[in-house]
């Protein structure tokens, strides 16, 4: 089992985003039973929430359903239970870093790594932005979850 966590600061817009999304796509292409992923937040402010109202619609908008998804906090055990330990931007990187248990750094990188062919490195945060933001989030998330797959596929599987 590969097991894969996205890590964003809330864990209510990008990071479940990130999650529904390589879900869909890991289901799509009958891999479901060999990855298992999750998503978590640097900071606690919504612990136990839904994924905000905004990314839900503009992701159930392209199919994907993040209703069920409840926000946590990212833990340092989190880096011996995963295999892949990707942050959506550099503050999330950064605030990893200072959790990561000596030796797993390795599992730690930015999402947008698999999406090279992109000029963005990071997912910028939408919260505060407009609609325009999470639709954004959505081109960026599913151009990463592609490479993602296929760097598994041929590393890990
Ligand atoms: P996320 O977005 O990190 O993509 O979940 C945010 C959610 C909440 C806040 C900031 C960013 N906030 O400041 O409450």
């Amino acid at each position: 089992m590969i097991k894969v966590l996205f890590v964003c600061l809330g864990n209510i817009c990008r990071s479940p985003t990130a999650h529904g999304v390589f879900q869909q796509l890991v289901d799509e292409q009958g891999v479901g039973r060999q990855i298992q992923i999750d998503s978590a937040g640097t900071h606690a402010y919504h612990v136990g929430k839904s994924p905000d109202a905004r990314s839900q619609k503009a992701a159930l908008a392209r199919g994907v359903d993040l209703s069920a998804l409840r926000a946590r906090q990212v833990c340092p055990e989190d880096f011996d239970e995963f295999d892949y330990v990707l942050a959506m931007d550099e503050s999330n990187l950064e605030n990893l870093r200072e959790i990561c248990p000596a030796g797993q750094a390795a599992k730690l990188e930015l999402f947008l790594k698999f999406a090279p062919q992109l000029p963005e490195q990071e997912v910028p945060d939408p919260y505060y932005g407009g609609g325009s933001g999470f639709e954004h989030v959505l081109d960026l998330v599913e151009a990463a979850s592609k490479g993602l797959l296929e760097d598994i596929r041929q590393n890990r599987l």
